[in-house]
């Protein structure tokens, strides 16, 4: 832990950092997924797609880099290489068999709703450990998942 001013106590600090860190590798792991998808996805509605999960990448890294540097600023460190990622990330593994369109608009709703779910249980987290800061960084990202999913269900939408 690092030294700060930062008048929030060590104990709540250090249970910050452990959740962040926890969302950070899957946030890191969740940009790759959605990158997987970007460049994989095939069927007749292929451009409108492709740039859509290129916009949820998007998204998705920034967030990695919200997390990462609250993590920095409360005194911690941000785990955030790729090989730290694979071992920590909570995500189920994304297929690597698939290419149809319909198929990839569920594995990527599936993916972002895991994180999600996960991201919004960490709201709870913060706020009952008492880092209203942290938690509102989390409603912050869970409020943009949330509308990421609408966006990629939405072109499942029954025909
Ligand atoms: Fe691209």
């Amino acid at each position: 832990m690092h030294q700060t001013h930062n008048t929030l106590s060590e104990n709540i600090r250090t249970q910050s950092i452990e959740l962040l860190n926890k969302h950070l590798a899957a946030a890191i792991d969740l940009h790759a997924q959605m990158k997987q998808a970007h460049w994989n996805v095939r069927g007749p509605g292929f451009m409108a797609i492709h740039e859509l999960f290129d916009k949820v990448a998007g998204d998705v890294e920034s967030y990695s880099d919200l997390i990462a540097e609250r993590a920095a600023a409360l005194g911690g460190t941000a785990n955030g290489t790729v090989q730290v990622a694979a071992e920590r990330s909570f995500l189920i593994p994304y297929p690597l068999d698939i290419a149809d369109e319909r198929q990839h608009v569920f594995a990527v709703s599936e993916a972002l709703a895991g994180f999600g779910e996960s991201v919004r249980e960490a709201i709870g987290q913060a706020t009952a450990f008492g880092d209203a800061d942290t938690a509102d960084l989390f409603t912050e990202i869970s409020r943009g998942i949330d509308q990421q999913l609408w966006f990629v269900e939405s072109h499942a939408a029954p025909r």
